[in-house]
């Protein structure tokens, strides 16, 4: 019954108090975003790990993307050194949730393509940027090669922080946000070549597509975010005169360059709290998060962009009876789900990770 496991979940939560920090993403459910302490986009997820105090330990209501980058950003040197060496521990509650364009760009296809690339163009003024929508392996990869990590509310900053330092950039795993963000710069599309990682030679490039590149795009997107199409926003604006269409960046460019406001979960929340009674919006974004908006603002008109359900699945896994067991079980003192990177690759994300932290 849900209302036994919200009572079991809060008696959990007053009997650990400050030593328990529930995170969720804006993504998360209405019933597992009411037990989070706190809750944010993604990079103010790692603001929040990043500032931990008093915490031992943070449950991750997000996917494992998140949840290893709290786990690196929490224990990092200086938070140990603080904490006389104490590791907070990170739990996920399902270790099921996972993110399918993170899983898109695997280590070794990214060591591959980089390989492949340096004979054709000098890698040593290509500067790699992930989206934090990755595995650590890739975020340290980037650590190690001179590389950032950038998250939807950033990424033209980062870039901008990566062209002081190189000619081109790498950009992986997500198309959508690498162009979508490169065109706002006024960077050329006939300069962003795709890297399809199975494709037999220079990931389906000429060397001269790639000499003349600004940046070269991962074949990589969000399963959720591609089903919003350009006739969706068509159709909102012929049936609703004035409304206004609010997207992700990770949509495909057809969309984005056409929505009046494009931005991340965060920025779509700060823009529907700011807009006047009566605005009408058609947002493309994941559906919990767009029905919520809806619930909290009856006063405005809001409406999902596609006719279909779009919705990750895997943010979805996290759900009361998972998150009740992983309390239960760390109040009892088993530890289930834990999130803990590796030392070395621990190392090197938080390199790229505290650079893009220092991005203003
Ligand atoms: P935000 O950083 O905008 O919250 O995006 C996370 C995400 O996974 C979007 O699909
Ligand atoms: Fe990954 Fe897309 Fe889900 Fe975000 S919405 S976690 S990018 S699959």
């Amino acid at each position: 019954q849900p209302e036994e496991l919200q009572t079991r979940i809060e008696a959990v939560r007053t009997e650990l108090g400050d030593s328990l920090l529930i995170l969720g993403h804006h993504y998360q459910q209405d019933e597992v975003i009411a037990h989070t302490d706190l809750r944010g986009d993604s990079y103010k997820l790692s603001e929040m790990a990043a500032a931990s105090r008093t915490c031992r330990t943070i449950v991750f209501c997000g996917v494992h993307f998140m949840a290893e980058t709290a786990d690196i950003l929490a224990n990092r040197p200086d938070k140990l050194a603080e904490r006389d060496g104490q590791r907070v521990t990170v739990l996920l509650p399902d270790m099921a949730a996972g993110c399918s364009m993170a899983d898109m760009a695997a280590i070794k296809q990214v060591e591959a393509a980089w390989e492949d690339m340096s004979e054709v163009i000098d890698t040593e003024r290509v500067i790699p940027v992930t989206y934090i929508n990755s595995a650590a392996s890739l975020k340290a990869f980037c650590g190690r090669h001179g590389g950032i990590v950038c998250t939807s509310s950033n990424a033209k900053a980062v870039l901008e922080w990566a062209y002081q330092r190189g000619d081109r950039v790498f950009f992986f795993p997500d198309q959508h946000l690498g162009r979508n963000t490169a065109l706002s710069m006024g960077i050329g599309e006939d300069q962003m070549p795709v890297w399809d990682p199975y494709a037999l030679e220079l990931g389906g490039n000429t060397e001269a597509g790639l000499e003349k590149s600004k940046v070269i795009l991962w074949k990589g997107h969000c399963s959720v975010h591609q089903m919003f199409r350009p006739e969706h926003v068509d159709g909102f604006r012929k049936q609703h005169p004035g409304i206004k269409i609010l997207v992700h960046p990770e949509c495909p460019r057809e969309v984005n360059d056409i929505a009046d406001v494009s931005g991340s979960t965060g920025k779509i929340i700060d823009t529907v709290r700011n807009s006047p009674a009566g605005t009408k919006w058609a947002i493309g974004t994941e559906l919990h998060l767009v029905n919520r908006l809806k619930a909290e603002h009856p006063e405005q008109e809001i409406h999902f962009l596609s006719p279909v359900v779009c919705m990750c699945a895997t943010m979805y896994r996290i759900d009361l009876p998972h998150l009740c067991w992983t309390l239960e079980n760390l109040r009892d003192g088993a530890i289930v789900n834990k999130i803990e990177v590796d030392a070395e690759i621990s190392k090197w994300s938080l390199v790229a990770l505290e650079r893009m932290l220092a991005v203003k």
